[in-house]
């Protein structure tokens, strides 16, 4: 993958031309930095949650899922620090009225980075970035609600809840997958940072002075999650954050950092809340939010959080880039997304050879075989097989099972592996067992 825009303007196209990725309410020329998901976008998406969800919460005894709404009580965001320090510092061009963050670098020499103009940028102000609204019919102040910017705070005050409803006890965590919305100053990178979005967080409670250990447990174990879908290990790496970084919230933290085509950044964040979050909310709503040891009723405590948020957005985008291949195969440029099986939105095209001598029929057969079994299939008779072959590569699906001539006679299809270009012959029977085993 070459480190340079081209790729990603490359990747972009793909994206839209196959059905990932589209520009929100494009007929209206788009809205700042948010996207929509078309067919194959909405399978990796769901591919990548299922993923996630798996592994944190069906995969655990320890782990509970949650899922908490976007509207909460105002007061959450008092508490959490959020309506007070959530801002990012923003100066405004007085000639074009461009807004752009005061630490970015972009306008270290006074000059508006659009427009050009000199000595026109105003003073940094703080900007808050949450997405404020109303609820009921009056739009008056004692109505504000906020677009939550991130889901972590639903599962701590719903810490309690959970942990007596499903009669856990600490060290456990709670599990969502939701959306969260940011007004981003910077937005940008594709899906990369957003205005809306989605996050897969994990907040794990735990007894205070083992908080260390298990920090190093969740970094080591997202690490290897992120390994386990298949991204190049040598574009992996991490990043802690120094003091004048932490977030409010945090003693310690890191990020996996990815190396996107424009460069290395943040794919993932690992943080030790420390009570911070817990003891805030216990402090504005007047409610206990304590783990009462059942053995030793005199052992009470507010436990620590360990926190693991990532994007499903950043994820896709991880997925797509690392995936994103350019070769040259017989004089031929081939377009390849290299999507590990798991998170390719469709496994399997079915394609008849040719239009005739009832192998259409018998291709579609094979397909509806497939679908009924739970595998997404595709099933594709439109074009040479060679176009065909070129489509499905630049969609990311594993194999291509081709019903040909010999089909007709001995009941075997060929099946064409996306990356290797290696073609085997099989019982059209084993093609679901064959797919299956390679998948797992
Ligand atoms: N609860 C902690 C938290 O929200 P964060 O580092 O601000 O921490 C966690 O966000 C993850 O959510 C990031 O690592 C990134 O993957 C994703 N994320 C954050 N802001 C985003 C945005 N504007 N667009 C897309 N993804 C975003």
């Amino acid at each position: 993958m070459a480190t340079n825009t081209d790729v990603m303007d490359k990747l972009v196209s793909l994206c839209k031309r196959r059905g990932y990725v589209f520009q929100t309410s494009e007929i209206y020329g788009g809205t700042g930095s948010v996207w929509d998901y078309g067919p194959l976008g909405v399978e990796l998406q769901r591919n990548v949650k299922e993923a996630w969800w798996r592994a944190m919460v069906v995969a655990r005894d320890d782990i509970e899922g949650l899922d908490a709404a976007i509207l909460m009580n105002p007061k959450v965001w008092e508490a959490s620090g959020h309506v007070a320090g959530f801002s990012d510092p923003l100066v405004e061009c007085g000639n074009c009225h461009r807004r752009f963050r005061a630490d970015s670098g972009e306008i270290a020499k006074g000059q508006c980075p659009v427009c050009g103009a000199k000595d026109r940028l105003s003073e940094p102000r703080m900007f808050n970035l949450m997405f404020k609204t109303h609820m009921g019919a009056v739009e008056d102040a004692a109505a504000v609600v906020y677009l939550r910017p991130e889901t972590a705070q639903g599962s701590y005050v719903n810490f309690l809840n959970v942990m007596n409803a499903a009669r856990q006890r600490v060290p456990f965590g709670v599990a969502q997958i939701g959306k969260a919305f940011r007004n981003e100053i910077t937005p940008g990178n594709f899906i990369f940072r957003t205005r809306e979005f989605e996050q897969m967080e994990m907040q794990f409670f735990v007894e205070p002075g083992t908080d260390d250990e298990w920090f190093e447990y969740w970094r080591s174990q997202r690490m290897e999650w992120i390994a386990g879908l298949g991204i190049t290990p040598s574009r992996l790496r991490f990043h802690e954050h120094a003091a004048d970084e932490l977030a409010h919230y945090a003693k310690r933290a890191f990020d996996i950092q990815y190396e996107f085509p424009f460069g290395w950044q943040e794919f993932e964040g690992i943080h030790n809340r420390t009570d911070f979050d817990l003891k805030r909310h216990q402090e504005y709503s007047g409610k206990k939010l304590e783990y009462v040891d059942p053995v030793d009723r005199n052992k009470r405590l507010v436990p620590y959080v360990v926190e693991t948020a990532v994007g499903v957005g950043r994820t896709m985008l991880v997925a797509l880039a690392d995936a994103y291949r350019e070769e040259d195969v017989e004089g031929e440029t081939r377009v390849v997304l290299s999507l590990h099986p798991k998170l390719a939105p469709v496994k399997a095209a079915v394609l008849p050879l040719v239009n005739k001598e009832g192998m259409p029929e018998r291709a579609r057969r094979i397909h509806e075989a497939l679908r009924s079994a739970g595998l997404h299939s595709f099933f594709d008779d439109g074009g040479s097989i060679g176009r065909r072959y070129r489509r499905q590569d630049e969609a990311g699906t594993p194999w291509a099972i081709t019903v040909d001539g010999q089909t007709m006679t001995d009941e075997t299809v060929t099946v064409r592996d996306r990356d290797s270009l290696r073609q085997e012959r099989i019982g059209s029977d084993h093609v679901l067992s064959f797919i299956r085993e390679r998948m797992s």
